[in-house]
């Protein structure tokens, strides 16, 4: 059966990094007896400047009916001045929020090998294995009203609203319940109820649920502040940690830099399974960002781009042995000293986005030999 990806590079090193991935599904394609049809389309700053939009109606209609989009980065200085609502990054929002790409997924795992990159002591990141799940399509980023109004007297108003409803709560729970029975079965849920009304619902539903469903796992809360603060003082003792959209976005790239560099952290974006096929609508894509000032040179890191990939044929297509092949691929060319810059160490070799590609690649069919 044959499996539509679609392809969204966008701007910056997202190109160079997607490039990488496809290497792979050439791969797979060719010699593995995969069966992977890709479509490419524009995002963010490009598909402005071809379209006038963050992303066309074409394109989003692509991304609406593919078994799973892979996405890249948007974004950089030469859209700074667009119009609010055309800017990249609305590309993105627009396609979490209309696919209802609820759950975001994003694991912060630190290879052994990178323990020395991260910024904080190796001792207390080696091994380290966690679990963000971040709410995507609700909170500060999407409530309404969302406004700067002009208030006559020389001054302006901005508003964001933070809002959650029960259902969204319990659905982004539910998921952190479920994937930490697949782990070590801890989820800490992260919120600010000493200050906000969204806080207290937040923390209530929670609760309500993990007793009436999920109490088998172990339940904590942590203020959202103090939660940031312990990821960097003793990380290991988080396992799931489930949060809103806007903390979620905030402790992820907390997260991400304990591994030693934004450029090694993937993600997910799910959807709710359909009621008839099962299929949830899913969306892949690195945490770091489209890194301008790297852009074109070929020396981005296409680990959290590659290890997003893994994600897809994981979560999108329950093709668990190669997901782990492709993982330990990564994990293989680390220890082999292989480094681009960002996660470079005396010692190791430097390489570029396509020698690491290259190097991934191989490791990749080794395993599968
Ligand atoms: C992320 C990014 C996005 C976000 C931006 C690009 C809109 O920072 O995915 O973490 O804030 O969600
Ligand atoms: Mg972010």
């Amino acid at each position: 059966m044959s499996h539509s990806l679609f392809l969204l590079p966008g701007d910056g090193i997202g190109p160079e990094a997607m490039a990488e991935v496809v290497k792979i599904i050439d791969h797979m394609n060719s010699a593995m007896g995969a069966d992977f049809v890709t479509d490419t389309g524009l995002v963010g700053g490009c598909a402005y400047d071809a379209h006038g939009a963050a992303i066309s109606e074409g394109d989003m209609a692509k991304a609406m009916n593919a078994d799973a989009v892979l996405f890249g980065a948007v974004g950089g200085p030469k859209w700074d001045a667009v119009p609010y609502d055309v800017r990249p990054e609305a590309g993105l929002l627009r396609l979490r929020k209309d696919l209802q790409l609820f759950a975001n997924l994003r694991p912060a795992i630190c290879y052994p090998a990178l323990a020395d990159a991260s910024s904080l002591k190796a001792e207390l990141v080696e091994g380290l294995d966690i679990l963000i799940v971040r709410e995507l399509t609700g909170g500060v980023y999407f409530g309404e009203p969302k406004t700067i109004t002009d208030l006559g007297n020389g001054q302006k108003r901005a508003v964001d609203t933070q809002v959650y409803d029960t259902y969204e709560i319990e659905r982004i729970a539910g998921v952190a319940f479920e994937l930490a029975r697949t782990r070590k079965n801890a989820v800490c849920s992260m919120e600010k109820r000493n200050v906000m009304k969204s806080g207290v619902l937040w923390n209530q539903v929670v609760t309500e649920i993990h007793k009436a469903k999920y109490s088998d796992v172990k339940l904590d809360h942590m203020l959202a502040d103090a939660g940031g603060m312990q990821l960097v003082r003793a990380p290991k003792q988080f396992d799931v940690i489930v949060t809103d959209n806007l903390f979620g976005d905030m402790l992820s790239d907390v997260a991400a830099m304990l591994t030693g560099s934004l450029g090694m952290l993937p993600s997910a974006s799910l959807g709710a399974p359909d009621a008839k096929t099962g299929k949830r609508k899913a969306l892949y894509e690195p945490v770091h960002g489209s890194a301008p000032d790297i852009a074109g040179q070929g020396i981005a890191n296409p680990i959290a781009m590659i290890a997003s990939f893994a994600m897809c044929l994981r979560y999108s297509f329950n093709m668990v042995t190669e997901a782990d092949r492709l993982e330990k691929a990564i994990a293989n060319v680390l220890d082999k000293g292989i480094r681009t810059g960002d996660i470079m160490s005396e010692g190791s070799t430097r390489v570029g986005t396509t020698a690491m590609g290259d190097a991934i690649l191989a490791e990749f069919k080794a395993l599968s030999a």
